[in-house]
């Protein structure tokens, strides 16, 4: 894919995510994840991550996630041992987030604003880099992406990647018939976004 091509998806992906970082701090969803975040043992990573990064021994590894939204998950690798030292965005009102949580949590998290096919040179390199839920399917060249990340990851570190297919969101799971699809797979609008984060 070109470069043009390439920057043009990206930012447009960009512009829909600041439009929507708003709600995210809406309602009392984000209170009570800041409540959570100064917490000691916070975590949002769910049985499966957690498990998965315990196999790969976090414990100790500084760490780097990409794509990291409001850098919640980053923030929940403390918890298990990991060091959070850089979370990489490309939407800055998601990152502004990302610092109020960190505070919170009491912990010296860098946050870096760029698109991850552009990155600065200086970024450094990481004993662990982790890509979660719904970063891989906004990725429109994925040998490029990739390439990116292993400039990211020094001798010996480990990838930990965990992603769903979007198709998954057509389900919800809390309806009486959750097998069976509760909304369109082609709407345009999230209709499953609630505000609540825990
Ligand atoms: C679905 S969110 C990740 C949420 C995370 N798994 C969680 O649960 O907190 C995807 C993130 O990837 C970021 N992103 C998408 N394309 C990007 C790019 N080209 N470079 C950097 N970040 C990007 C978006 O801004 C968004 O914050």
């Amino acid at each position: 894919m070109s470069t043009k091509s390439i920057a043009s998806v990206t930012s447009a992906n960009k512009a829909a995510w600041e439009a929507s970082a708003y709600l995210h701090k809406s309602g009392d969803g984000w209170a009570r994840l800041i409540e959570a975040a100064s917490q000691p043992g916070f975590s949002v990573l769910d049985d499966t991550v957690t498990e998965l990064l315990r196999k790969y021994h976090v414990e100790g590894r500084c760490a780097v996630q990409v794509g990291c939204n409001n850098a919640r998950e980053l923030i929940s690798l403390a918890s298990l041992g990991g060091v959070p030292m850089l979370g990489i965005d490309q939407s800055p009102s998601f990152l502004a987030q990302g610092r109020e949580l960190a505070d919170a949590a009491g912990l010296e998290l860098n946050v870096l604003e760029a698109n991850i096919y552009d990155l600065p040179k200086s970024v450094g390199r990481f004993d662990l880099v982790l890509i979660t839920i719904g970063v891989l399917s906004w990725m429109p060249d994925l040998p490029e992406f990739f390439r990116a990340i292993s400039g990211l990851m020094d001798d010996g570190a480990v990838l930990v990647i965990y992603e769903t297919h979007p198709f998954l969101e057509i389900f919800d799971p809390h309806r009486e018939n959750p097998h069976e699809p509760g909304f369109s797979y082609f709407e345009g609008a999230s209709s499953t976004y609630s505000g609540d984060y825990l």
